[in-house]
């Protein structure tokens, strides 16, 4: 079999799993089973391919038609201009969260020497990402679950700032430590009951820790709000990933609990996704 046939009967099979992305899935499967890069496949449809990779394709093949996504398959996935390690005990990085990033290097001079807290770091992307754009600041990483914050360890060791941020293993509820310029979060926000209706790769693979804000999707935002009234410095910033139809409701909360100057911006699609708003 050639390139090209070897991807149309690919893709075929993982459109029939209802699968959104097929025939790039089956490029990148293909172009990671050769140890290529995924434009040298397209520049050579008509290459056969040997037996043992062959074998090797149909092996990933099969992980990717039970739903098991392509970061996972390759424990991998790129944010912002780094390369992440990823496996089921952290949230695959999603590009919307990129926004996050840039609107804190909008607020943080190339100077910056501020204090950041980075609240339910994941696999760490936000804070490494950030503390590579800004290395004067100091980074507090915390999340609550223990594999998470091994997975933010390994990956803050492979872009060498394993001394630059501090991660530590606990539950927002009780963290109490420091005051902050700067805190940022993208914390689970799905309603429980909406859970079920997520696509099988997310639903089946990552993390619902990372994922279920409680059954109004709002629980821990409110509780992260609460806590960063306490840990925000005077004129602290907090910035905040958030659903796309929580935006109301969370500017109300703000006011209430001390939080002014509240501006919500759209990510790529169009939808309400990041929150920034200023401590009084
Ligand atoms: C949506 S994921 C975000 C991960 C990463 N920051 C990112 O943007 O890809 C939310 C993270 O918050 C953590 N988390 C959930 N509830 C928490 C809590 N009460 N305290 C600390 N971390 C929490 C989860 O373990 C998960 O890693």
């Amino acid at each position: 079999m050639n390139y090209q046939q070897i991807l149309n009967k690919a893709s075929k099979e993982l459109q029939l799993k209802n699968l959104k992305s097929p025939k790039l899935d089956s490029e990148l499967i293909l172009a990671k089973t050769l140890n290529v890069r995924r434009e040298e496949i397209l520049l050579n449809l008509n290459k056969k391919i040997n037996k043992s990779h062959l074998n090797k394709f149909n092996y990933y093949l099969n992980m990717r038609s039970n739903h098991k996504p392509i970061a996972h398959i390759f424990n991998f996935k790129y944010f912002w201009k780094y390369k992440f390690f990823v496996d089921r005990n952290v949230l695959i990085p999603r590009p919307e969260t990129e926004l996050i990033i840039e609107k804190i290097l909008k607020i943080l001079p190339s100077s910056s020497n501020k204090n950041i807290l980075d609240i339910g770091t994941g696999s760490g992307c936000i804070a490494i990402s950030l503390i590579k754009e800004r290395p004067d600041c100091r980074i507090i990483a915390i999340d609550k679950s223990k594999k998470a914050i091994k997975v933010a360890k390994r990956n803050a060791e492979m872009h060498q700032v394993g001394k630059k941020v501090k991660f530590i293993n606990i539950d927002v509820d009780k963290y109490l430590c420091n005051k902050y310029d700067l805190i940022i979060s993208n914390p689970p926000y799905i309603k429980n009951s909406e859970l079920l209706s997520l696509d099988k790769d997310v639903k089946l693979n990552e993390p619902k820790l990372a994922l279920s804000g409680g059954s109004s999707g709002l629980e821990t935002l409110f509780k992260i709000i609460n806590k960063c009234k306490m840990l925000l410095k005077i004129n602290g910033k907090l910035i905040l990933e958030i659903g796309h139809k929580q935006g109301n409701e969370l500017k109300k909360y703000l006011i209430l609990n001390g939080f002014n100057q509240t501006k919500i911006y759209k990510d790529l699609s169009g939808k309400e996704r990041c929150l920034v708003s200023t401590k009084n």
